[in-house]
């Protein structure tokens, strides 16, 4: 019985399917200049979708809600991405009060079925000017770290970089966003703005059934309803959801796209006398941006990437990751661009690898606090890409580069999630460097959180010891550091490891350190990963060691030989 009525149901609700279909004149898909083929929400004719687009002209426009500004389409990113200029923007650039009397008006592309999010975008707020006092004073106390811009009949306050909206902001003021350049210059708001930026958006859930089943959502009196030929219209909101949801915090953020040519100019032409380095995964070049900006442009070798959604996936969440001791991933070209292209915040200062046995020790040797600091910053990073569960796969001392002041900005995480992991694929993508490659990987072919602990710990050695990780004219069973340390460590030789002209042994402070870190490190190698601290533990006991809270260091001290003695690792890891 229950079964015979389910099928009636799903007879009848498909029955109805195919005759909205039969009933619908729009079509599918529809050509639109270089923008190829175009499908719904998108439409050239009013009826059909939820946005207008004018194909007449050479140049395609595209209108997000009736009566709403037309913007020209300059790009098509993906289905529900544009790269689009604001008509109005472009001719008033300069056009300072113009801006302020529509920037109420049209912030940014606006329809009641979807919303929208702009980048590179600013968080501007917009509030009135108040005869009152004090409510006056309470706004500029409020926004007191904020830089202003008045109005006629209200200031806009905003930040240099900080795009990060307040939850109680006050009466009387309202959230707004404007495009903005790449790297816009701090000061002045006006400089900052651009014509030309990108539009994402997100057709509301119900809207996108509501057409799936071959009906039209439709805004008018405060409503949404779905509305269809021969069956009753359903309200799915009562009261239109305005750019209250932009207001409302819910900001997305893209990914910075950057245009082929842009880059190829910015590192003119790929010069190989801007190269940086050959690092895993492609090759770095020093470049400068038409805004003056310096960043570091890695060109991949890799050809084989995932799908694109799920690699632009992959891109946002490296672009998302924020933290002082991480390098920035500023964006990368679209995938429709010849070469996929990532671009990275610059850091001057060379790499730790340099600074400990390369061009720079010779300069100046790095002093036993900064490394120290160094230490903690790089187990900082990691800690927190380990927490939202990314695994940096090739940690090392040229991985870690340093500012002017000598603070850590690790390189080149997360990369290889970018590419599939197949495993008939012979990938180009480096699982790993030699000397600092986890022994387990040779088992499973799996690198995981603890093997990022193990190439630490190998980070660790070189720090103390100003050795490098692989050094060919060592003995043959310590061509590899690691080897060399654990056998050191054991032998609690630590004369035999440590810089002797970091102070070891004649600054107590720093023997004390050292030989903590040395027995850290020592943890970090072991061959069996489950022996191994987490990223946050070690980060927690170089804490300890810096303050001077480490108990370890006269069991240490006294000890003989009572460590955990790992096994040799083979020799095929050299
Ligand atoms: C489309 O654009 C052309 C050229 O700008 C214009 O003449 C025409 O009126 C536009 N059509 C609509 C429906 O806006
Ligand atoms: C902004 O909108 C108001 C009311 O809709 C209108 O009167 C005004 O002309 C618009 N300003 C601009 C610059 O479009
Ligand atoms: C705008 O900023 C200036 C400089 O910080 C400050 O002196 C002024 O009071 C601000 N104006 C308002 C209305 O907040
Ligand atoms: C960074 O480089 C600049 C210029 O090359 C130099 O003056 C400065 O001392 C360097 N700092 C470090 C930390 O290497």
């Amino acid at each position: 019985m229950a079964i015979a009525k389910s099928f009636v149901f799903f007879f009848l609700s498909h029955l109805a399917f195919f005759m909205n279909l039969a009933e619908s004149k729009c079509q599918n898909s529809f050509h639109c200049g270089h923008l190829g083929f175009l499908e719904f929400p998108l439409s050239n004719e009013p009826e059909c979708g939820l946005f207008l687009v004018n194909c007449t002209s050479a140049i395609p426009t595209i209108q997000f809600g009736p009566g709403g500004p037309w913007y020209i389409i300059l790009q098509k990113l993906s289905t529900n991405k544009f790269t689009v200029e604001d008509g109005f923007l472009h001719n008033h650039l300069r056009d300072r009060d113009a801006i302020c009397l529509a920037s109420g008006n049209r912030s940014v592309p606006y329809s009641p079925f979807s919303s929208f999010a702009i980048s590179p975008a600013l968080t501007i707020f917009s509030c009135r000017n108040f005869l009152d006092p004090d409510d006056r004073a309470k706004v500029k106390d409020y926004f007191k770290n904020y830089r202003n811009h008045t109005c006629f009949d209200s200031t806009f306050y905003y930040r240099d970089q900080d795009n990060n909206v307040p939850t109680d902001i006050p009466e009387k003021c309202s959230v707004i966003q404007m495009p903005v350049k790449y790297a816009p210059e701090p000061g002045d708001l006006f400089p900052k703005l651009s014509p030309e930026f990108d539009v994402e958006w997100d057709i509301y859930r119900d809207c996108l059934s509501c057409h799936r089943r071959g009906r039209k959502c439709v805004a008018s009196n405060d409503q949404i309803r779905c509305e269809g030929k021969s069956r009753k219209t359903v309200i799915i909101a009562s009261s239109i959801a305005g750019s209250a949801d932009i207001e409302g915090g819910s900001l997305f953020f893209g990914i910075p796209i950057f245009s082929y040519a842009e880059l190829e100019e910015a590192t003119n032409n790929f010069d190989s006398s801007g190269e940086l380095g050959d690092g895993g995964f492609g090759t770095v070049y020093y470049g400068k941006l038409s805004d003056g900006r310096e960043v570091a442009i890695k060109r991949l070798y890799e050809h084989n990437y995932r799908r694109v959604e799920q690699f632009m996936n992959e891109i946002k969440i490296l672009t998302c990751l924020r933290h002082p001791n991480l390098v920035s991933l500023y964006g990368c070209t679209s995938r429709r661009s010849r070469e996929l292209l990532l671009v990275y915040e610059y850091i001057p200062n060379g790499t730790v690898a340099d600074h400990l046995h390369g061009e720079r020790s010779k300069e100046a040797p790095l002093a036993w606090p900064i490394r120290m600091s160094i230490a903690i910053e790089t187990a900082n990073a990691l800690a927190y890409l380990h927490k939202k569960d990314i695994i940096h796969r090739d940690v090392k001392t040229n991985n870690i580069l340093l500012d002017s002041n000598f603070c850590v900005k690790v390189a080149d995480f997360g990369l290889s999630r970018l590419f599939p992991n197949d495993v008939t694929h012979i990938s180009t993508a480096p699982q790993g460097t030699p000397g600092y490659v986890d022994p387990e990987y040779h088992q499973c072919y799996q690198l995981t959180d603890k093997s990022d602990v193990y190439s630490f710990g190998v980070v660790l050695i070189e720090l103390i010891s100003s050795m490098p990780a692989v050094d060919i004219t060592r003995h043959r069973h310590e061509i590899n550091l690691a080897n060399l340390a654990l056998n050191r460590i054991q032998r609690c030789a630590f004369d035999e490891l440590i810089d002797s002209s970091l102070g070891y042994d004649s600054n107590g402070e720093v023997t004390r350190m050292t030989t903590s870190v040395a027995e850290l490190a020592f943890r970090c190698l072991q061959l069996e990963k489950d022996l191994r601290p987490s990223m946050e533990e070690v980060l927690d006991t170089l804490k300890d060691i810096q303050a001077g809270k480490d108990c370890n260091f006269e069991k240490i001290k006294g000890a003989n030989s009572n460590f955990n003695m790992p096994r040799k690792i083979p020799p095929s890891f050299y």
